[in-house]
């Protein structure tokens, strides 16, 4: 790829989650152009269908094609489970996928068991199941489903009752059978990392793919050698106004750039 290809970068996710890879992609390409889709409307993403989920990727895709991205990157681990393969096979722009980390995980335990939390569509997916094979043949896996924990994210609700009682309710039995490592295997839940520690304690790591993905972006575009910082656009296909408060929180900039766009899902 050309060093010098001022075309964006795009990066997409049901919400406000992928901010979180956002913000560290931003950190590591000051000089890159990036557009971020937030597909608001149709969030969450977690218990829809394979196929429904492919329709709604395809559209974003299609949208942030036109706008002449060069790379995208699939900043939800649902949308990722689901459509990751549609999509590699259907279109030729490159693909950066999100999956829960579980090698490091399975490689940092010394208790032997890990706990995972994401998503039911996550969960049932093929890359985590055969991700899962592969990793954890001596490592025992506990997996608990965050529903309703995106939509608390998404109305801004990280501190709520709602919310602590939620993540005990889905954290304490991971925690009852010794974990000592703990997956966030939800972009959204990176969000929730204060609230989880103040359960989990400091005994439990707690292990999310932010970094990777900028790694592996760095691993495929170098940073171009100018000196014209780059721009942000955002797109939300709902709410504009809870999208850019909650955003600018979580990438602690001001979000100026943002519109909204319907999204053609046929
Ligand atoms: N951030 C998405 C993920 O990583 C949230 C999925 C959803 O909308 O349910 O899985």
């Amino acid at each position: 790829m050309n060093k010098f290809n001022k075309q964006p970068i795009g990066v997409f996710d049901t919400g406000v989650g992928g901010l979180t890879i956002f913000k560290e992609i931003r950190k590591k390409f000051p000089f890159e152009n990036i557009i971020y889709f937030g597909d608001n409307a149709h969030c969450p993403y977690g218990n829809k269908s394979k196929f429904k989920i492919i329709n709604l990727t395809k559209s974003i895709v299609q949208f942030l094609i036109k706008e002449r991205c060069k790379i995208i990157i699939v900043a939800c681990n649902t949308a990722t489970a689901s459509s990751i393969e549609y999509l590699r096979q259907n279109y030729e722009i490159p693909f950066i996928g999100m999956e829960p980390a579980i090698k490091p995980a399975a490689l940092n335990t010394i208790s032997g068991n890990i706990g995972i939390l994401a998503t039911k569509g996550t969960f049932d997916g093929e890359l985590y199941n055969s991700t899962r094979e592969k990793y954890t043949n001596n490592v025992n896996v506990h997996i608990s489903i965050g529903e309703g924990l995106v939509e608390l994210v998404e109305s801004g609700k990280m501190n709520s009752q709602s919310s602590i009682k939620l993540l005990k309710k889905y954290i304490s039995p991971m925690l009852s059978k010794n974990i000592d490592t703990l997956v966030l295997g939800c972009t959204h839940y990176p969000i929730l990392k204060e609230q989880i520690k103040k359960i989990t304690g400091n005994k439990v790591k707690l292990i999310d793919s932010t970094k990777a993905i900028a790694e592996r972006l760095l691993s495929i575009i170098p940073n171009p050698e100018t000196k014209t910082k780059g721009t942000d656009i955002f797109y939300v296909s709902g709410e504009v106004k809870k999208f850019k408060k909650i955003g600018e929180m979580i990438i602690e900039h001001s979000i100026k750039n943002i519109s909204k766009t319907k999204l053609e899902v046929k």
